[in-house]
Parts: structure tokens; sequence; C-alpha cells
């Protein structure tokens, strides 16, 4: 079944490595039935739309302001994401939330924007590793959820991409198991069918979190699992092809 392998470059790579790099990523990327993108940092998306044009690899950002426009220095908004062609956008990653301070108010008012210019949010969500210890996991995930798709029309909700991804298991190595990836995946699914009446296919669930070469078929071959997002397993054009070829 067609899965989505979408790669997070974070701030990694400077002009000269990017452009060897999209060079490779399509050369392998043309022979894939699956959908692939990758999210660049703000600088490069230019670069992305020169350099990707025409492939089959989505062109995607890390992050984005919620206001249109105004005195909000160092922010870029979803207009300047549109003018150079970003197809989805990465909302509320971890690292946000810890390093930067980012809550689900902030994260709502992105992934709505986004929703409204046709830009595809690919919002964030999981448990830390002491909610875990504490068996919050699926607790905590439908609050995250709640927070954002309890102010979004259905319509709106269906364009959403959840990213489940554990805390612990992002850039550790320490990847969850396939079943704790599959019963969280599938609580995911259940409750939004449930809540907000969409069918479960409506509803696209990634899994992210150290997935490699060895771990990505069990951890991406799950009932209600339709893909993964990708850190350090994507910085190499031959490695991340690997999980999508
Ligand atoms: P990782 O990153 O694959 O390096 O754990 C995943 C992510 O941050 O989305």
């Amino acid at each position: 079944m067609k899965k989505m392998f979408i790669g997070n470059l974070k701030m990694n790579m400077t002009k000269g490595e990017l452009i060897k790099y999209f060079n490779a990523l399509k050369k392998y990327a043309k022979s894939s039935e699956n959908t692939i993108g990758v999210a660049v940092p703000f600088p490069y998306l230019y670069l992305a739309q020169e350099q990707l044009k025409g492939t089959n690899i989505l062109i995607g950002a890390q992050d984005v302001y919620f206001q249109e426009s105004g005195a909000y220095t160092g922010e870029v908004s979803v207009g300047m994401l549109k003018d150079f062609g970003t197809d989805f956008c990465i909302v509320g990653h971890s690292e946000r939330r810890n390093l930067f301070g980012e809550n689900y108010d902030t994260i709502n008012k992105k992934v709505t924007k986004l929703c409204k210019t046709g830009i595809t949010p690919v919002m964030c969500i999981g448990e830390t590793l002491k909610q875990r210890a504490e068996r919050k996991q699926k607790y905590v995930v439908r609050g995250q959820l709640d927070s954002v798709f309890n102010n979004l029309a259905i319509k709106k909700i269906k364009k959403v991409i959840v990213a489940y991804e554990p805390v612990w298991a992002i850039g550790t190595g320490k990847n969850a198991t396939p079943d704790q990836v599959q019963e969280i995946a599938s609580y995911i699914k259940d409750y939004v069918v449930k809540k907000y009446g969409l069918s479960r296919k409506q509803i696209c669930v990634l899994y992210g979190g150290s997935i490699n070469e060895t771990n990505c078929n069990d951890l991406l071959n799950l009932d209600d699992v339709d893909g993964g997002l990708i850190g350090g397993a994507c910085l190499n054009a031959e490695n991340f092809s690997k999980l999508f070829l």
C-alpha cells in the first residue's frame, strides 16, 4: 500500500550540500510509488522550488507564523510559504515545543491558518517519557488533538496530517515498538472517527521517532500507520531512499 515518507532536514545542510542532496533524491524518488516530501529550512525554500520542480517530491517548511504580516521579527507567514510552492508545513514539532516554548494555542492558530490557505499541516503530537511511564499517552494525545481539532471545521480536520511522535523517541535512537505505534495510531483514528465523524481513511497518521532502514518496515507497515516523519535517517538521500523504495 502506498505510504507517505516525509523527511525533516531540521537545521542541517548548506546550499551546496542541499543541491547535491536534491539531485540524488530526485533520482531515487522517481522510481518510488510512495508519496515523498522534504521539509527544508526557510532560506532554502526557493532552492527547493527551483530544484524540485516537475518532480514527485513535495516541498515542506518546518514551521510558520499564524499572522498574515506585520511587526513579527524573524517570523515567516503562510503567504511567504505559498510564494515558494510549499505543499506542507510541519507544526508543533516537539523540538519547537521544548526548545522554543511553543504551546497548543499557538499550534492551533498555525494549523487553522494553514488550512485556510491550502498548505497541508503536518501536526506533531506525542507524549514524553514521564507521561508514558505514568501510562498517560492516550490522555496526552487526546488533549493535543482536541486543542486543535475542537476549533476546526470537519472539512479542515480532513486536511491535517497527524504525526505521532513520542518525544522520547525523537533523535534518541530509541524507537517505539510496532505494538506501541499501532496502539496509538489506532487510538488516534478511533478517536477522530468517533468525535469528529470522519472515516478512518480520511485521517492520515504518520509515525516519527528514530525510524531507520532496519526498523522502517516494522514500524510503518502497520494497519493504522500511513507513513513516517523521518529526521536523522533522511539526511543522506541514499539512506532516505532505502525507506521509500
Ligand atoms: P528522528 O527525528 O528520526 O531523528 O528521530 C524525527 C523527527 O524529529 O521528526
